[in-house]
């Protein structure tokens, strides 16, 4: 899978490209990501990427070229899914995590400042927002989207792993204990430690109903 991110700031990826699964991902060529500062794609002097807003109003917005330029340099075969993170999109979720893993060449265009001229939003499939709440641009969306994205690629992450975790089936996971056995007065189920299988697994799957009915009644509607 290919990745490419447009954002005017390269080095707030620095970490998340450079650490654990991620970096051992690309590392493998499992993934291919490249970090594009779409502020090269300016033809203007000085490199400007945001102007005034016409009819007035507080605040700079991106301006169309730049962003325009980068995508039909990097999108020649028109063949990229391209998602644009704005906190009046789509709400992302484990189900669009799960679709992103399978697509071939993904591009995310981190917006910036007080929004974006409205005509770039007709170069997006789809417009994505983490959460109802406003950050001061796409770059850490964008992170937890790849993040969420690429450990569901083939290979990444184990499949067993996988297989239980929350959001799978529309329910969180089980509760999981290691040792000891018993810390603070606080034991770890009886039933885990009985070396009975058939118990547990019927233990587990109770126990995710039980917690999703309780934390998150949503899921099961
Ligand atoms: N940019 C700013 N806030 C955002 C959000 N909540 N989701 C996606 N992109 C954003």
């Amino acid at each position: 899978m290919k990745i490419d991110v447009l954002t005017l700031f390269p080095s707030m990826f620095d970490g998340f490209l450079n650490e654990s699964i991620i970096k051992r991902a690309i590392e493998k060529k499992q993934v291919e990501i490249n970090i594009i500062n779409f502020r090269d794609y300016s033809k203007l002097n000085n490199k400007m990427v945001d102007d005034t807003i016409y009819g007035g109003g507080p605040g700079m917005l991106l301006r169309c070229e730049p962003i325009f330029e980068c995508i039909d340099d990097i999108n020649k075969d028109n063949d990229a899914y391209i998602v644009l993170l704005t906190p009046e999109g789509n709400k992302f979720n484990q189900a669009k995590a799960k679709k992103y893993s399978k697509i071939k060449h993904l591009i995310i265009i981190c917006g910036h400042y007080e929004g974006f001229d409205e005509r770039i939003k007709t170069l997006a499939d789809e417009e994505v927002s983490i959460g109802d709440f406003v950050l001061t641009g796409g770059e850490i969306p964008s992170m937890a989207i790849m993040d969420a994205t690429i450990r569901l690629i083939d290979g990444v992450i184990n499949k067993e792993s996988l297989e239980s975790e929350s959001f799978e089936d529309n329910l969180l996971d089980y509760p999981v204990y290691t040792k000891p056995r018993v810390y603070r007065g606080m034991e770890v189920p009886p039933v885990l430690v009985s070396g009975d299988h058939k118990k547990i697994d019927k233990w587990r799957e109770e126990k995710r109903i039980e917690k999703t009915k309780n934390k998150r009644p949503d899921l099961m509607e």
